[in-house]
């Protein structure tokens, strides 16, 4: 486990050795052409002082590191010429924000030489485009970029990404989407921070609370321990709705609490964690029964999973374990084959089995899901929950990939599929009606593909039953808050 105690602000980034090697790849990837690639600005919240926290881009963090606003990147493919654009810090500002390094040092640190202000961007992109040269960027997910790189280039804002290299999103997705060693120990790093999250979620919950006197708690981990959380935190006893962030609910005895949490290490690699557990410490025999299937398809996908197998597979394997046990109890009928290769489990478990992890929460995603999890082999498939799967294709050793089965009961779901009578033949909806108000389940953990297998990253957080009890013990929460 890595430790930041020692560390003082600044120091924290990887080796100069790892930006510069990451650029030479992508200059061998992309062989000809100017690469932009731009930091993000600060983005104000209600008036243009109050700015949001600052969240740097997660490619200009992987190539150069800096977790600054306001610099732009370039690399030049043909001469290996590498750019950092920004401007210094003037009087006026040093007066509110204290001393700040200068765009010259920030780029010593990724081991760029050349600094240039932010004025004399567009005389190279200008320069670039006169001689015909190929003027690579990624698609921009932020207005305030969109019209950054419509200024350099002379596109409209709103075309933009029209003119996304393709060639850049797919070299970037081949260098990202491998982890080193280094990148992986970030991500255990937030990992260790969601083990503090979890920990604390179990022990604070109680019946009587409302969400957000916990989930306030759970969040304040990220930021005391890393660099915030990597997305906005589900803490729900309406865990059926998959990314509920809202937390008004009062939570009672006999509710289950859904808490899908992550945090940002300090070079901001992300973690991403699900639990469930009962709010007054004891499951019911009907929430332990729909949890051991959760759980037995999260294994049992974890099981499944090493280098040249598809997590396409991996995801079917969750669904019939799924679907197998909803037979098991008399919610689900018929062949389970068959059900579950025309979606019927979908009903229960309507999203993807996973997603990758790292600099983002969902990896890479603002480059385009389908370059980043399907292929010309594999194409996204149109039904209903399968057709969110975000990762289709083969594992390979360095991937780091979510994996969250989960078991829902959506009443508006539910209702409009009973209404068509749809796969009445594998779904019993008599049974269902006692379920109405069940909520939801899901079980998500981060795992490492190895050479030979794969490794569930972090120290284990509570799952099995008697474990997730015996943390939501009121005897133990005593001990510990009085
Ligand atoms: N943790 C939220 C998600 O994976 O979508
Ligand atoms: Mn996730």
């Amino acid at each position: 486990m890595l430790s930041y105690k020692k560390l003082k602000f600044g120091a924290i980034m990887f080796d100069v050795k790892t930006y510069i090697r990451r650029r030479e790849i992508l200059k061998k990837k992309i062989k000809s052409g100017i690469i932009i690639l731009p930091g993000n600005e600060e983005i104000p919240m209600n008036y243009p002082a109050n700015t949001y926290r600052f969240r740097q881009d997660s490619s200009f963090l992987y190539y150069f590191g800096l977790d600054v606003p306001n610099l732009i990147g370039m690399i030049d493919a043909d001469s290996g010429e590498e750019i950092i654009f920004g401007n210094d810090f003037e009087l006026d500002d040093i007066i509110w924000m204290g001393p700040q390094p200068t765009v010259k040092s920030l780029a010593a640190k990724s081991g760029v030489k050349k600094t240039f202000t932010l004025s004399k961007t567009k005389d190279f992109v200008s320069a670039a485009i006169l001689a015909g040269r190929k003027v690579h960027f990624l698609p921009q997910y932020h207005s305030r970029n969109q019209m950054t790189l419509a200024d350099l280039t002379g596109i409209m804002p709103k075309c933009i990404n029209e003119h996304k290299s393709v060639e850049l999103i797919k070299a970037v997705i081949e260098q990202r989407l491998i982890k080193s060693s280094e990148e992986v120990k970030e991500i255990e790093y937030a990992l260790g921070i969601s083990m503090q999250m979890h920990m604390y979620a179990m022990l604070m919950t109680s019946p009587g609370l409302f969400e957000r006197e916990v989930a306030g708690g759970v969040d304040g981990i990220t930021y005391a321990m890393g660099m915030g959380n990597s997305f906005p935190t589900i803490f729900s006893v309406h865990g059926e709705t998959l990314h509920n962030h809202h937390y008004d609910n009062l939570m009672k005895s006999g509710d289950l609490v859904v808490n899908d949490s992550g945090a940002e290490s300090f070079n901001h690699y992300a973690s991403d964690i699900t639990r469930t557990f009962p709010v007054n410490g004891k499951f019911t025999q009907k929430q332990k029964e729909i949890y051991s299937i959760v759980l037995d398809a999260q294994l049992k996908a974890i099981q499944k999973m090493k280098p040249g197998i598809n997590f396409k597979d991996v995801h079917m394997t969750a669904a019939k374990v799924i679907a197998s046990g909803l037979k098991d109890i008399g919610l689900m009928k018929g062949n389970i084959d068959d059900a579950v290769r025309q979606g019927a489990h979908a009903l229960f478990f309507s999203h993807g089995l996973g997603h990758n992890l790292g600099l983002d929460v969902h990896d890479l995603e603002g480059l385009g899901e389908d370059y980043i999890g399907y292929d010309e082999k594999i194409h996204r498939s149109n039904q209903f929950g399968l057709a969110y799967l975000r990762y289709s294709k083969e594992l390979k050793p360095g991937i780091v990939i979510t994996v969250e089965p989960g078991i829902y009961f959506i009443p508006q779901l539910i209702d409009l599929w009973k209404s068509e009578n749809k796969f009445k033949e594998f779904i019993n909806y008599n049974k269902l009606e006692s379920y109405r108000t069940f909520g939801g389940v899901r079980i998500e953990d981060d795992v490492l593909i190895t050479r030979t297998g794969s490794r569930v990253l972090g120290n284990p957080i509570p799952k099995e039953i008697d474990e997730v009890e015996y943390v939501c013990n009121e005897e133990l929460r005593e001990q510990y808050t009085t």
